[in-house]
């Protein structure tokens, strides 16, 4: 079967002319080969989202979009499908001891619910002022939580520490091979229903989703052009790739969450800077308006960061019209009060 095509009136073959596993290094950089092995693995386990469209949006921006609707996949974010891929990755032993991760976001549930899924016990670390509704989704999956104070302490500091103590393994939320290669099944799925796309936009935070999405591409639609899309204000993926070299900066101030990531990583950098067509960012009223209209038009709750691919499109529309066009939508964890609040203020009613 030509890659990339459907089979006619059969099951869509993602992983075809896959090649077999290899064993992958925590600092080996990942392939395209290992983001079809991780889609094997999550076969029947990660939900395959939906990849919707809007006709009314079509003509608003003047493109044809495809959106891939990982706020609809298990947790709420694609981050199920690495955490699931890297857990699923330990030998037994270390299954038995255990995995630890720091995260106050998607990334601490999705390794809860994964590890739960594998029998695996799962340590979090999470600031004690994390919103109680994720403490409590974290623990509802039966993962320990261990908190700490996240003006005084180190996170990771903290992780490495338990992971050396009880002998856990530590998953990162994206410099890791194996999250990387589970975050680009998501793109993978999309290319192989949607084949003939001309771009494909995704959110930026430390570099793991788009970097599976670039190594998923890059094999299979090398002539897509795929963008990253990261806040304007926290715009370190930008400032790494034109300076050519990871850029640190400040916590920024942004409603998108997911993306306050502070750095790119070692693994993702790399991949990036090599392949990516370019970094944009969007504002913080440009992502609200982008989940409004996604909320009037097509009914659907998208997160602040999820949002993020959409909302540069929606303002750079006019040099995408005609093209095929996929979003990656990653996530729709966004306390349902905050939503209200936020598309309030947008629609000036007074209600945030
Ligand atoms: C919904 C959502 N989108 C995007 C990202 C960014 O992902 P990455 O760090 O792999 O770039 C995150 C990270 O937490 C997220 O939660």
């Amino acid at each position: 079967m030509p890659s990339g095509r459907t089979r006619p009136g059969g099951p869509e073959d993602i992983t075809a002319g896959m090649a077999t596993v290899r064993s992958v290094d925590a600092r080996t950089s990942p392939t395209f080969a290992d983001v079809a092995a991780a889609a094997e693995r999550l076969a029947g386990v990660a939900h395959r989202t939906p990849v919707l469209t809007s006709s009314r949006i079509d003509a608003g921006l003047g493109c044809r979009v495809f959106f891939k609707a990982e706020s609809l996949q298990r947790v709420g974010a694609f981050k199920f499908r690495g955490a699931y891929n890297a857990i699923s990755r330990l030998d037994p032993g270390q299954r038995a001891r255990g995995v630890v991760a720091y995260s106050s976001g998607n990334h601490a549930q999705a390794i809860a619910l994964a590890a739960r899924l594998l029998g695996v016990p799962a340590t979090i670390v999470m600031p004690t002022d994390a919103p109680g509704i994720k403490r409590r989704a974290t623990e509802g999956y039966g993962a320990r939580v261990v908190g700490y104070d996240r003006y005084a302490e180190d996170r990771e500091q903290i992780g490495a520490d338990l992971a050396a103590r009880d002998g856990l393994a530590l998953i990162p939320p994206y410099d890791h091979p194996d999250i990387i290669a589970g975050q680009g099944t998501a793109a993978l799925e999309l290319i192989t229903e949607v084949p003939d796309l001309d771009a494909v936009l995704t959110p930026l935070g430390g570099g793991g989703l788009l970097s599976g999405t670039l190594l998923a591409l890059g094999e299979r639609r090398p002539r897509a052009r795929v963008y990253g899309v990261e806040p304007a204000a926290g715009d370190d993926g930008l400032r790494s790739l034109r300076a050519g070299r990871i850029v640190h900066i400040d916590p920024p101030r942004t409603i998108a969450d997911g993306a306050q990531t502070q750095h790119l990583g070692t693994l993702t950098f790399p991949i990036i800077s090599e392949r990516v067509t370019d970094i944009l960012t969007a504002s913080d009223d440009e992502l609200v308006s982008a989940m409004a209209l996604l909320a009037a038009t097509m009914k659907i709750v998208v997160e602040p960061t999820g949002v993020l691919g959409f909302a540069a499109l929606a303002r750079e529309a006019a040099s995408f019209r005609g093209q095929r066009v996929g979003i990656v939508l990653s996530g729709g964890n966004v306390d349902i009060a905050r939503f209200a609040g936020l598309l309030g203020r947008a629609a000036g009613d007074g209600t945030a």
